[in-house]
């Protein structure tokens, strides 16, 4: 397919767009400094903290910290698609105690059989999704411009 153009100039901080990419949901967040500080904390707990699954992601969103998955750190892009059976996780970026967790950090949930990601994709241990939410090949035409494909 034709890659897909988005202007993410409108994009409040906290907030994500979904825009539609060879038939599935794209996300576009963007991150806030305390979602990005929050990301290294609960790395213990992750299945694939260093996303050392090659099929998850291009490299070179691994190339600055690592714990972003992304090319700007503020700007993560993901398949928002659950790697267990493909349902649509929601996103729930506050900071808080409950329902989820003790020490959920914000992240993303997926409503079918309660898999938990953080605010990368990266997958929690205990939960049926196998794999980090995908991270699509993508790049920026300038600052505000993100190109899928
Ligand atoms: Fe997401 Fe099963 S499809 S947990």
């Amino acid at each position: 397919g034709a890659p897909v153009t988005t202007d993410i100039s409108a994009l409040p901080m906290g907030q994500r767009m979904i825009v539609e990419w060879r038939g599935q949901p794209i996300w576009i967040v963007r991150r806030s400094p305390e979602i990005l500080k929050a990301l290294p904390l609960l790395d213990n707990r992750l299945r694939d903290p260093k996303s050392e699954d090659v099929d998850q992601q291009p490299k070179y969103v691994l190339k600055g910290d690592v714990h972003y998955r992304s090319i700007k750190p503020e700007i993560s892009v993901l398949v928002g698609l659950c790697t267990h059976l493909g349902c649509s996780p929601e996103m729930k970026a506050e900071i808080r105690p409950e329902p989820f967790d003790p020490e959920w950090k914000g992240g993303y949930f997926c409503p079918c059989h309660k898999s938990r990601f953080d605010m990368s994709g990266r997958v929690f241990q205990g939960v049926p999704a196998p794999k980090n939410l995908a991270v699509p090949p993508h790049y920026f035409a300038n600052d505000n411009t993100i190109v899928l494909g």
